[in-house]
């Protein structure tokens, strides 16, 4: 029998993105920080009740994430032994330790109740990874967080409109970061978002998003020229990707309707192999929701290849 791979995403190619690229290729403006950018702004501003700054990537929101919470070396930064290598790169950069925690044996997120034993006196921070769009414990994290005086740093890389008991992932931590890279539920090829909870950290924030400079400043007519006045990078994402984002977005409930569709049939389809008691499929804690970014299931990867 002719064996069928089922491609590993598909980008969801409809809405705007034709003429908004065209829209913007022909403005003179393709650098960042346009009118496609603020539109992208206004609306997750609105949707985390919090300051956005969209970056070229979730990778480098971790990175501006880091730098906003004055990682040094030595520094002990917890998070699941079990995410991608950026959420650990980012910390790595700034001369931190990784200390790694075990996931939970329902859930491959973060076991807060395994965090305390891990907490010395250079712990600084903890990045709960939402796997597949799924929430961690964030109370008990937000409590371990608070009694211990540590930074949350959320990886929503995957969360894209999924909640923690109706709240949206992303939006718990002192920082929260989006991946729209292409495999992503909405996406501008590479892209991301920092998502900055705290309003007495957007100054700075703005400020490393545009190379260490106070250009936003400028660009808004506050200042009468820019200069250099912090360390930072150049983190802020085209306006081609801006406005392939937007396109996105005016299109997110179709997308988001279609996810869902998917991974229910996944999900229904598949029940018949955990009956077999071949595979387990994904057990959804009663405090998440499923946002479709991503279906997996486990296996006894000894026996995998007889089912
Ligand atoms: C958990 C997690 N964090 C961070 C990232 C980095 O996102 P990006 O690819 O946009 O840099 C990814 C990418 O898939 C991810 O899965």
């Amino acid at each position: 029998m002719k064996e069928m791979q089922i491609p590993f995403n598909r980008p969801f190619g409809k809405g705007n993105a034709i003429v908004y690229l065209q829209e913007v290729l022909s403005s003179g403006h393709i650098s960042g920080n346009g009118g496609f950018t603020n539109k992208c702004h206004s609306f997750f501003n609105q949707f985390y009740s919090a300051k956005t700054l969209l970056t070229t990537s979730g990778t480098s929101a971790l990175e501006m994430a880091a730098l906003l919470t004055d990682i040094n070396p030595g520094d002990e930064i917890i998070m699941p032994s079990f995410t991608f290598i950026s959420t650990a790169n980012a910390f790595l950069l700034r001369g931190a330790k990784i200390i790694f925690a075990d996931v939970c044996n329902e859930y491959p997120n973060i076991d807060s109740t395994k965090i305390e034993e891990l907490l010395t006196d250079k712990t600084k921070a903890i990045v709960p990874v939402h796997y597949a769009g799924v929430a961690c414990e964030m109370d008990n994290l937000t409590r371990l967080s608070e009694n211990n005086n540590l930074t949350i740093i959320e990886d929503a890389a995957h969360a894209f409109s999924a909640s923690y008991k109706g709240k949206p992932l992303g939006s718990f931590g002192k920082f929260g970061i989006l991946s729209f890279h292409e495999t992503k539920n909405i996406t501008s090829g590479e892209g991301g978002l920092l998502i900055i909870n705290n309003e007495n950290d957007f100054q700075r924030a703005e400020i490393l998003w545009e190379k260490g400079t106070n250009r936003s400043s400028f660009q808004r007519g506050e200042i009468k020229k820019y200069e250099w006045i912090d360390i930072g990078s150049s983190f802020l994402a085209s306006e081609i990707n801006a406005a392939l984002l937007y396109s996105q977005i005016e299109i997110v409930d179709e997308i988001q309707k279609r996810r869902l569709e998917i991974w229910h049939k996944y999900f229904n389809e598949l029940k018949i192999l955990q009956e077999k008691g071949k595979v387990i499929l994904p057990q959804i804690p009663e405090y998440a929701t499923v946002n479709g970014h991503l279906f997996f299931l486990e296996c006894d990867s000894k026996k995998s290849e007889t089912i």
